[in-house]
């Protein structure tokens, strides 16, 4: 199967992937194995579907990339969440769901440990975050998943706990899920406000953190509240809330590196890269986000090691992925390198990915071994200056690919 852009489907292409709904309640919209009519592509396009798993003939290695259970238990959270916002805009009692929260998350906790290779897949979140449930649910699944592939981390940031205690990542998930319910009461341009905004200094946005810890703190454990209240706290010792001082007379003085919870500092990159993702309701190809991640306004921001296992977790280009070559060419991802992430394995496509009976071809292309093929765009982005090498370098370009490059098709960058 292979992730096509709605833009790109005709009718008659079959689903691989059943379709939900990317800003309700999480509903199903298509079954999967639904065979596409013009009438259901132009209701996909109506509800801002961005892209959609299609069966291909010659593509089923790729089958088992994405984890059904995993996405379907991405939008329990997202269904457990946004069932609720109505009623805590009302003013209902956090505990009234707590339980059906804590199910969401136990579940997604153990198909994240199930399915450990999963594919993390973007297009989901960046679906669901335009809106605060969604939001609250790709914290949390973020979270889970950063917190399973770094239990070594977690038993050294928690070294006064028993192991089993230390890596038990229940309280993070269900932190994650609430860590923003202080913006309920909020009007929108405040709710709508994230940590890279300059906005997010106004005194009233900051207080969201206050706002949903003293909703919170009596229904939920002491280390999940904390979440709620040290979310924005940075690494460098910026950020807020202040607190006061325990000596009398002297400043409110921040917390800063391993004084800020490990849960914390896990939902603080996980919040930044959400909102990288969907930035002003806009859904942007993954490592425009991740770009976004290394620039350098948010340096010393966040945990390093927390971020580097995030951007571990998360390639670039998803498998499954169309994405134009330099040369103009049409490929499919069939692989990652974590060593080299913009540098994927690629199967070029015979015909456009429109003609889904005649696009496989047998033609594998490890871009690692190409000094001048590289991945140049993708849903129509031209993405070239967001690569990067092992690091922070730009990928060598060579002047020659650059002109046929200049053919690409044209997109916001
Ligand atoms: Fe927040
Ligand atoms: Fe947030």
């Amino acid at each position: 199967m292979l992730l096509v852009p709605v833009k790109s489907l005709k009718p008659g292409m079959s689903l691989a992937q059943a379709v939900h709904h990317p800003s309700s309640d999480g509903c199903l919209l298509l079954n999967k194995a639904t065979v596409l009519t013009s009438t259901y592509i132009d209701r996909l396009c109506e509800m801002q579907v961005s892209h959609a798993w299609i069966h291909v003939p010659g593509f089923e290695e790729l089958d088992d990339v994405v984890s059904e259970s995993v996405s379907s238990g991405h939008l329990g959270l997202f269904d457990a969440i946004n069932s609720s916002i109505d009623c805590l805009e009302r003013r209902i009692a956090v505990e009234i769901n707590l339980e059906q929260y804590r199910t969401a998350v136990r579940g997604l906790l153990s198909d994240i440990v199930e399915h450990a290779d999963h594919e993390v897949v973007t297009h989901q979140l960046a679906s669901c975050g335009s809106v605060l449930a969604g939001h609250l649910a790709n914290c949390s699944y973020l979270s889970l998943l950063v917190g399973a592939h770094m239990s070594g981390y977690l038993r050294r940031q928690r070294s006064a706990l028993p192991p089993q205690v230390a890596e038990n990542t229940s309280e993070l998930g269900l932190g994650a899920l609430l860590h923003d319910i202080g913006k309920i009461p909020m009007p929108d341009e405040l709710r709508n406000r994230c940590i890279l905004d300059p906005e997010s200094e106004w005194p009233e946005y900051r207080m969201h953190v206050q706002a949903g810890y003293a909703e919170a703190r009596e229904h939920i454990s002491a280390i999940a509240s904390n979440v709620l209240l040290n979310h924005h706290q940075r690494y460098d010792g910026s950020g807020f809330p202040l607190r006061e001082s325990r000596e009398p007379g002297r400043p409110a003085t921040p917390l800063d590196g391993s004084q800020i919870h490990i849960f914390s500092r896990i939902v603080a990159v996980v919040d930044a890269f959400d909102h990288l993702l969907c930035p002003d309701g806009t859904i942007v190809p993954t490592i425009v986000a991740i770009h976004g991640m290394r620039q350098s306004k948010l340096a010393g921001w966040f945990d390093p090691v927390v971020v580097a296992t995030l951007l571990r977790l998360v390639p670039p280009f998803q498998v499954g992925s169309v994405i134009t070559l330099s040369n103009g060419s049409q490929a499919v991802v069939v692989a990652n390198h974590p060593e080299a992430p913009c540098r994927p394995r690629v199967r070029v496509l015979s015909a456009p990915v429109e003609d889904v009976g005649s696009c496989a071809s047998r033609r594998v292309l490890d871009l690692r071994m190409s000094r001048s093929m590289f991945v140049a765009a993708i849903d129509g982005v031209d993405i070239r200056k967001y690569l990067f090498t092992g690091e922070l370098e730009p990928v060598p370009v060579d002047p020659s690919e650059m002109r046929q490059c200049a053919t690409l098709p044209a997109g916001g960058s």
